[in-house]
């Protein structure tokens, strides 16, 4: 029996996989990391230290400055996750807006981002007892976890949840700018050449369009105690 495995959970954008990954972290005392979280701090530097201007990325310029970047996440009781930080600056906010995530994708393309990234996502790790999510977690950061889950849902189903997200949290946003976000989005992170959102070959595919929370946690603690008593 495995005492503490490693759980990669990998997928489209806005399929819920930090609500499960949370949820898995908290029922089984694991430590939850949001890789999304730290992509979404990088692109929040480059567009607030002028790497971005307008549709001009300086990605030479941002690239040069990554030993600059640093990126931690610190335990926030209230709210039961680790909030990101960069340079040492709560941005968990900031990150979560429509024009972040219009970028996001752009810089998660870059191979030197990722290579920053994924050297300390391994670091962060290297002790099991975390839940990780993000797109390449099954594939590159930890191709040997011991449970990998693919989500999906259609891209009608994650422009609506992300819609109602930004919509709760105050921000003035259409539908449809959502859902070409959330299109476009999927389009660079399976097209681009490093490390492109795929299913690792052993992964699980849960399709959650479908399922209600309590129905998909169900389904996924399942599996995770099989992975344990493996
Ligand atoms: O999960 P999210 O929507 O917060 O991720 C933001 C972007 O970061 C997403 O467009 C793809 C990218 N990303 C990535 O390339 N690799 C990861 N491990 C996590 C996120």
């Amino acid at each position: 029996m495995n005492s503490k495995i490693t759980i990669a959970i990998d997928g489209f954008s806005s399929t819920g996989k930090s609500t499960v990954a949370k949820q898995l972290a908290k029922s089984l005392g694991y430590v939850y990391v949001d890789t999304g979280a730290m992509y979404r701090a990088v692109a929040f530097y480059a567009m607030s230290h002028g790497f971005i201007d307008g549709n001009h990325f300086d990605k030479s310029g941002l690239i040069e400055n990554l030993g600059r970047i640093n990126i931690s996440f610190k335990f926030n009781e209230a709210l039961g996750f680790a909030e990101v930080y960069l340079n040492g600056v709560n941005i968990e906010k900031q990150i979560r807006t429509l024009e972040v995530s219009g970028f996001v994708s752009t810089v998660a393309a870059v191979s030197e981002v990722r290579h920053k990234l994924v050297e300390q996502q391994q670091q962060m790790g290297k002790d099991k007892g975390l839940v990780m999510d993000g797109r390449d977690i099954g594939t590159v950061v930890f191709p040997d976890a011991e449970l990998k889950l693919f989500m999906t849902a259609s891209a009608e189903t994650r422009a609506q949840r992300r819609y109602k997200e930004l919509i709760d949290r105050g921000d003035e946003v259409v539908y449809d700018e959502v859902l070409k976000n959330v299109q476009e989005r999927d389009y660079i992170d399976t097209h681009r050449e490093d490390s492109p959102l795929v299913k690792a070959d052993d992964a699980i595919e849960i399709d959650n369009s479908n399922m209600t929370l309590e129905e998909q946690f169900k389904v996924i603690l399942d599996l995770v105690n099989k992975a344990l008593n493996k």
